[in-house]
């Protein structure tokens, strides 16, 4: 299947300055970044090389919203958002220079501020290498943390409790890999239940990266964590985020955290502020 073209602000800037410069050809990315195509300019729009073609007003609108990624749909586009009856969330994928971040209800579900989502997951995966084995990812969101997992893992599972969210990353030019390397195993459900039903021992790493304690408390909870140390092998690994571990609020969890993993069994709980987490080891 053809792939969407997903622009936002940072690409039509491009095609809007070269249009300023007189020029009738420029180079933009169809893709947030990923690649790059040779797009035609005329009095109208813009045509990319397999036809698509987009007005001027489009890509104004476009460049008049910063904080939205936008689909093009039959000539025109429609920003990637949508309303989630299920949790009652708003959801949105927002630009970045590099991969795109989702918001929930307004909140980033990445680091934004002096990095970007790419080098957030990174330095997430970082903490936990090598990643080997059989890994559980507890929270999917755009898919970023599966899929660097599954570079080096036999293995990924990957809980996503809202269907909506996916519906999101299919259009995210840098979540495909989500849907296409056979490496990643997809759920829908709440991962607080879903960990319930996984054997004993059966992951060697666990990535735990839950929204922010207000808006997933139960993911936070020691009942939680004693599930993902029942279902780590002796001599695993965890990662959870948990978020700027300098900052008044980040302090605060953190000291939970730590309290309630060693309650539930973890040896050495392990500061990581790089990565705005900890790693906890079997
Ligand atoms: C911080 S994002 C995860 C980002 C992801 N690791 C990535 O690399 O893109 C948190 C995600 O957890 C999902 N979520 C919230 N509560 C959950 C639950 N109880 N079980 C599973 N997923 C949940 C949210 O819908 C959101 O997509």
């Amino acid at each position: 299947m053809e792939r969407p073209i997903v622009l936002s602000c940072f690409q039509v800037e491009q095609a809007l300055k070269a249009r300023r410069d007189g020029l009738a050809r420029v180079q933009i990315s169809p893709d947030l970044g990923l690649s790059m195509v040779a797009v035609t300019l005329d009095a109208d729009g813009i045509r990319f090389p397999q036809g698509t073609f987009l007005p001027w007003r489009e890509l104004e609108w476009i460049m008049a919203s910063p904080q939205s990624c936008f689909v093009v749909e039959d000539g025109s586009v429609r920003k990637i958002q949508a309303f989630s009856e299920e949790t009652n969330r708003f959801y949105s994928l927002m630009p970045t220079e590099w991969a795109p971040t989702l918001l929930v209800s307004g909140v980033p579900m990445h680091r934004i501020k002096d990095t970007d989502p790419h080098a957030d997951t990174l330095e997430k995966i970082k903490t936990i290498s090598p990643v080997v084995g059989r890994v559980l990812d507890t929270a999917t969101g755009l898919g970023y943390t599966a899929i660097e997992a599954a570079r080096t893992a036999e293995q990924v599972i990957t809980i996503e409790l809202d269907p909506t969210v996916l519906e999101i990353a299919r259009l995210n030019p840098w979540s495909q890999e989500l849907f296409e390397n056979p490496k990643i195993v997809q759920l829908i459900g709440d991962s607080f239940e879903e960990v319930q039903k996984f054997e004993e021992a059966s992951f060697t790493r666990i990535i735990h990266d839950p929204p922010m304690f207000s808006l997933a408390g139960d993911l936070y909870s020691e009942a939680f964590y004693r599930e993902l140390f029942r279902v780590l092998a002796p001599g695993g690994r965890l990662f959870h985020y948990v978020g700027d571990l300098e900052s008044r609020s980040g302090r605060n969890v953190v000291r939970g955290v730590a309290r309630r993993l060693q309650a539930a069994g973890f040896r050495r709980v392990v500061r990581r502020p790089r990565a705005f987490g900890v790693v906890a080891y079997k």
